[in-house]
């Protein structure tokens, strides 16, 4: 069972869900504890290029696993939800989607538009080109701190739909026992 049914998710799918969501969850915790860190500390540099490399590893599953999801059937949600909580459990997923690429992104754009210009090197091995940053957002100083406050905005955004998210997986597996759960955990006979 390598591809989605729509009784549920294939290994591929499956071994996305967990692979980046501790690879997110990590991402999230090791962002925060960076925020500490003093800047004159050698290790600090290290630390930061960890956050990166990790953080476009995120990117490039994100997108693979896009078009994973538009190649194959998404399992359907148990006729026992109603319509607003299908829709809701919909939404949802399109924000985390929507959210995965978003951080990554503006990660990017932060680190291209600072005035340091601190090159990107992949685990210490890829060099990763800065992107153009448009002069209409001002200053790098000014276009650095809207990339920024966007990557900590978006970051936190993302903690609050992870909590909805975790809570609804817990909700379907103890409440509503549907198998909703299981269903990400291995795949299903369809
Ligand atoms: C302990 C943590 C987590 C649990 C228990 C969990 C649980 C689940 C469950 C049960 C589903 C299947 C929903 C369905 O069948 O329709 C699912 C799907 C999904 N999860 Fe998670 N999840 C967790 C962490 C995460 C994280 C960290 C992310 C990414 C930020 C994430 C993103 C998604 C997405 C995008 C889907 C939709 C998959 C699709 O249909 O394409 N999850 N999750
Ligand atoms: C899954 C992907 C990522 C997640 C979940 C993530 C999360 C975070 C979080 C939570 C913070 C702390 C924000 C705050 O203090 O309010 C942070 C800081 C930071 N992130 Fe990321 N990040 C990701 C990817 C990236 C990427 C790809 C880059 C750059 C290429 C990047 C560059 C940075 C930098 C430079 C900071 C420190 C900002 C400062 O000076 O305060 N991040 N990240």
């Amino acid at each position: 069972m390598i591809r989605n049914s729509t009784a549920g998710y294939g290994w591929v799918a499956i071994a996305f869900h967990w692979t980046m969501a501790v690879l997110i969850i990590g991402m999230i915790g090791l962002g925060l504890y960076m925020d500490d860190l003093p800047m004159s500390d050698p290790s600090t540099f290290a630390i930061f290029q960890l956050h990166k490399s990790i953080g476009f590893v995120v990117l490039a599953l994100a997108v693979l696993r896009l078009v994973w999801r538009f190649m194959n059937p998404t399992p359907a949600l148990p006729d026992s939800m109603a319509a607003w909580e299908k829709a809701a459990a919909h939404l949802g997923h399109i924000g985390l989607y929507a959210l995965i690429l978003a951080i990554p992104l503006s990660g990017w754009l932060m680190v291209s538009a600072s005035p340091w210009n601190i090159p990107t090197i992949l685990f210490n091995t890829v060099p990763v080109p800065h992107l153009p940053v448009p002069a209409a957002l001002g200053t790098k100083e000014e276009a650095e701190g809207l990339f920024k406050a966007l990557h900590s905005l978006f970051a936190w955004a993302l903690v609050a739909l992870l909590a909805a998210h975790i809570g609804a997986a817990l909700k379907h597996h103890f409440i509503a026992r549907d198998g909703v759960l299981k269903r990400i955990l291995h795949p299903v006979k369809g």
